[in-house]
C-alpha cells in the first residue's frame, strides 16, 4: 500500500474533519478564524488525525465521534505550531510566511491559546474521561517538553537521553495519544490500546528524529520550513549530538563558537553540515528512526490483520522516507 491509497481509504472521514475545523474556528472575534484558516489551509500533512481515524477503524469503530476527536488532535498540534514559531522566531511554515510574521507574536500566541482552549471544550463535549485524560496528559507533557528544550538551548553537552526526553514529550506523546484515542473509541482491549499507544510513541519519536535530519538536509521548497533553523536557534539535535561525540576537540570548539554566535552565517552552517557529514550524523539519526519504525510495526502484531493495519504500517514507513 502507498500513502495515496492510505489517504483514499480514509478520504471521507478526512473531508469531514476539514469541515469540522471550520466549525471549530467559529468566533465573534474575526482575527481568530482569519489566522486559524490561514494556517489550516496551508497544507499540513494531517498525520495526527490520519492516525486517529485509522486506529479507530482498525479497532472496529464505525461511529462519528472520531471526526471531532481527530479535529482536536490537529487543533492541539496547530496551537503548538503557532506558539513554536513565536518561540523559535521562525518565518516560514508550510511553505508560506508563518503567522507570527504576518500578524505578529501577540496574535499568534493568543490565537494559539484559542485553539488550545477550544480543543478542551470539544473534549468535554465528547464527554469521555479516558479520552480527556489521554489528551490532557499529552498537552501537559508537550508543554514540559518545550520548556525542557528551552533549558537545553545551546547546550552542546546535552546527552542523547536528554534529547530523547525532549522528543518524546514535545512530539511523540501527542501522536501516541492520537493512536490511543482511536483504540479507546473502538472499545479495544487494554493490551490493544497499549499496543496502539506504543506504536504511536515509536512513530512519534521517529517522526521528530526525521524532522531534525530534514532541518539540516531537506529541500527547502519541499520542506516548507527554513533549513538550518535548529542550529541557528541553538537547538542541539541528534545529528549534531552524534557528531559532538565523534569529532576532535578543535572541531568541537569551533561548533561551540558557532552556536554561541548571534545569528548563523551561511558559511558556518555549511561548515557544520560538512562536519555532520564527515561523522555521519544524519545516517546515525536516520538509523535510529528506522529502528523505531521497525519496533512500531512489531507492536501492530497485537491488532487484527487487514487494510487498516496495512495502512498504519505504510504511514510508519512513510515517516522515515518523507521529504517534508
Ligand atoms: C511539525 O509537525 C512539528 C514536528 C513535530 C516536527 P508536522 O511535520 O506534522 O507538521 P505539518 O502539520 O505537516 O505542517
Ligand atoms: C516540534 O519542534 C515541536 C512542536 C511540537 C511544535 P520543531 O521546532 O522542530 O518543529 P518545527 O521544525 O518548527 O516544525
Ligand atoms: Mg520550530
Ligand atoms: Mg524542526
Amino acid at each position: 500500500m502507498d500513502m495515496t491509497s492510505v489517504f483514499q481509504l480514509i478520504e471521507e472521514d478526512l473531508k469531514k474533519v476539514e469541515a469540522q475545523f471550520e466549525e471549530n474556528l467559529r468566533s465573534e472575534v474575526p482575527l481568530i478564524p482569519t489566522i486559524g484558516r490561514y494556517i489550516l489551509a496551508s497544507g499540513g500533512k494531517r498525520i495526527r488525525p490520519l492516525l486517529l481515524l485509522l486506529s479507530a477503524r482498525l479497532c472496529g469503530y464505525r461511529g462519528d465521534r472520531s471526526i471531532p476527536l481527530a479535529s482536536i488532535v490537529e487543533f492541539v498540534h496547530t496551537a503548538t505550531l503557532l506558539h513554536d514559531d513565536v518561540v523559535d522566531n521562525a518565518n516560514l511554515r508550510r511553505g508560506q510566511k508563518s503567522a507570527n510574521i504576518v500578524w505578529g507574536n501577540e496574535a499568534s500566541v493568543l490565537v494559539g491559546d484559542f485553539l488550545f482552549t477550544k480543543s478542551f471544550s470539544l473534549m468535554v463535549a465528547d464527554g469521555d474521561l479516558a479520552v480527556l485524560k489521554a489528551l490532557s496528559d499529552a498537552t501537559t507533557r508537550m508543554a514540559e517538553g518545550e520548556v525542557l528544550q528551552l533549558l537545553k538551548t545551546c547546550d552542546l553537552g546535552i546527552s542523547e537521553d536528554q534529547y530523547l526526553e525532549v522528543v518524546v514529550n514535545k512530539t511523540a506523546v501527542l501522536i501516541a495519544a492520537a493512536c490511543q484515542i482511536g483504540a479507546i473509541l473502538g472499545g479495544a482491549a487494554p493490551v490493544q490500546v497499549q499496543a496502539l499507544r506504543d506504536f504511536g510513541m515509536d512513530v512519534g519519536i521517529a517522526f521528530q528524529l526525521m524532522d531534525d535530519c530534514l532541518d539540516y538536509v531537506a529541500d527547502r521548497e519541499e520542506f516548507g520550513k527554513a533549513v538550518g533553523a535548529d542550529l541557528s536557534e541553538g537547538k542541539i539535535t541528534l545529528p549534531l549530538i552524534h557528531t559532538m561525540r565523534e569529532c576532535s576537540d578543535a572541531e568541537r570548539a569551533r561548533v561551540a563558537a558557532i552556536v554561541a554566535n548571534e545569528g548563523l552565517e551561511a558559511v558556518d552552517l555549511e561548515w557544520v553540515l560538512a562536519l555532520i557529514a564527515r561523522y555521519q550524523g544524519i545516517e546515525f539519526t536516520r538509523e535510529c528512526a528506522r529502528r523505531r519504525i521497525e519496533a512500531a510495526k512489531e507492536r501492530l502484531g497485537a491488532l487484527p490483520v487487514g487494510l487498516e493495519r496495512e495502512a498504519l504500517e505504510t504511514v510508519a514507513d512513510y515517516v522515515v522516507t518523507r521529504g517534508r
